[in-house]
């Protein structure tokens, strides 16, 4: 039994999805902790893609609990929608595998709307949000306006009145500010009632169904949404998301103790990239850019936007180990790395004729690095068939290693394809 955090170490999509889908075969319970349906999560399964933007990535395997945590913020009709589609896709009952907090903060329509309205008000300055309505939620919760899952067992006249506090606030805000239609009590109420009446029976006290599966010896897998550099605190702000995106946060966002923790793994994209706006200091706007691009596939898989691309950045990777105490990393995308003559890793920053070896807070300043770049030898070969670390290509194995030397911890998982199958354990932290 081992109860494992894994989280991202960049700006997200280092492929945590793939990881933890592969892990739970020796996990017994899967969490998200944070964040919302910004998130997409892709799986390939037997060359099958199923992509999860709320749903925990353990929900592939029968048997296995999924659960939804106190610092998600739940929209009802997405979580509906991907319920229905697991269920077409498997033919299993998927709500019984699931767990949501009571105690989950609601997206809401106005929410979706705010979010989108900010966006256009800010124009050039944009954060570049998902528009899922994230910020506006964490902001109503924050303000302790929200309307959490739990609400929803409450009595209807209840459950209205909440509502109507919180929509009047938010229509006022639509119209008044950013000339809005407002959006109608009335609709968003009937939908949460028929939601309610379908999510009913899953809405349960997290932190008490967590004790229950640890106190009988049951493993549990932490997954993160988003990455470290999206972290809200120590992220680049204001070009982050609105939650804390550290693996600290897996146990104040769930309900459980940190000393129940036994590895933090952090996944690591063997390159960088980013999705939105905020600066960027590897960024690659050139043939090597544009090759990690279409080998790596660098679409967002929420938003359909073009991911921006670099060279792995160290500095940033250093910064994202003392801020999670990672333990180890799991290593992802090396395969897009086959075919480059020489690789670049960005060891330090340039900042205004200065070498500096930490992680600016200020923006301004991050924007106004520039990369050292430290030059090592590529590989030709197609490595995305070799299961077997020894037979790694020789240049391959040195890049591993100096990572690892760079960042003091070791790569447990080396991932060569976005396949479940096309994966490397080196060691496995759910065998202890
Ligand atoms: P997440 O948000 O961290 O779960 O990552 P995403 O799913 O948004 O993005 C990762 C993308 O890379 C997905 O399309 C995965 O299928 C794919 N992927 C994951 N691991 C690998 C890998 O080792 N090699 C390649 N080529 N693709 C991978
Ligand atoms: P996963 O879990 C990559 C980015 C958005 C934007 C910023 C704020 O798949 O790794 P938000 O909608 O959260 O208010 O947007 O955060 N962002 C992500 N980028 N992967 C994600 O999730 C992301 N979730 C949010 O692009 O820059
Ligand atoms: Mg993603």
């Amino acid at each position: 039994m081992a109860n494992v955090i894994l989280i991202g170490t960049q700006w997200g999509d280092e492929g945590k999805g793939k990881i933890v889908d592969l892990l739970t075969e020796w996990a017994d319970v899967v969490v998200r902790f944070q964040g919302g349906n910004n998130a997409g999560h892709t799986l390939v399964i037997e060359g099958r893609r199923y992509a999860l933007h709320l749903i925990p990535s353990g929900i592939m395997r029968p048997g296995k609990t999924c659960v939804i945590g106190s610092g998600v913020v739940v929209d009802l009709k997405i979580l509906l929608e991907e319920i229905e589609l697991f269920q077409q896709q498997s033919g299993r009952n998927v709500l019984s595998q699931l767990i949501l907090s009571d105690e989950a903060h609601l997206i809401l329509e106005s929410h979706r709307r705010l979010d989108q309205a900010r966006e256009l008000k800010r124009g050039e300055a944009k954060i570049g949000t998902t528009g899922r309505g994230i910020g506006p939620a964490y902001e109503s919760k924050m303000a302790r306006w929200g309307l959490r899952l739990g609400d929803l067992l409450e009595p209807e006249a209840v459950l209205k009145s909440r509502l109507k506090d919180l929509l009047e606030q938010h229509n006022q805000i639509l119209e008044k500010i950013y000339g809005e239609a407002p959006v109608a009590l009335a609709e968003v109420f009937t939908e949460l009632q028929a939601a309610a009446a379908i999510v009913r029976p899953a809405i349960k006290k997290v932190p008490y169904e967590l004790d229950k599966f640890r106190q009988n010896k049951a493993s549990l897998l932490f997954e993160g949404a988003q990455g470290t550099l999206l972290d809200i605190d120590h992220g680049t702000y204001p070009f982050v998301t609105s939650s804390s995106t550290l693996a600290a946060n897996a146990c104040a966002s769930s309900g459980i103790g940190v000393t129940d923790i036994d590895e933090v793994i952090g996944v690591v994209k063997a390159y960088t990239t980013r999705v939105g706006s905020g600066p960027f200091p590897v960024e690659l706007d050139d043939a090597i850019g544009k090759h990690l691009s279409v080998r790596g596939g660098e679409v967002g898989t929420t938003t359909g936007r073009p991911r921006r691309c670099g060279w792995l950045d160290l500095v940033a990777l250093r910064y994202a180990t003392l801020l999670n105490g990672l333990n180890s990393i799991a290593l992802t995308k090396l395969d897009v790395l086959s075919g480059l003559k020489t690789i670049k890793v960005c060891t330090a920053y340039r900042l205004r004729g200065e070498v500096i070896d930490f992680f600016p807070s200020s923006i301004a300043d991050l924007a106004a690095c520039e990369p050292v770049l430290t030059e090592m030898a590529g590989w030709d070969e197609d490595i995305s068939g070799i299961l077997d670390y020894d037979k790694l290509p020789e240049n391959a194995k040195k890049y591993i290693a100096y990572i690892e030397a760079q960042l003091g911890v070791k790569a447990l998982l080396v991932s060569v394809g976005p396949d479940r199958e096309q994966t490397m354990i080196r060691h496995n932290p759910l065998l202890g």
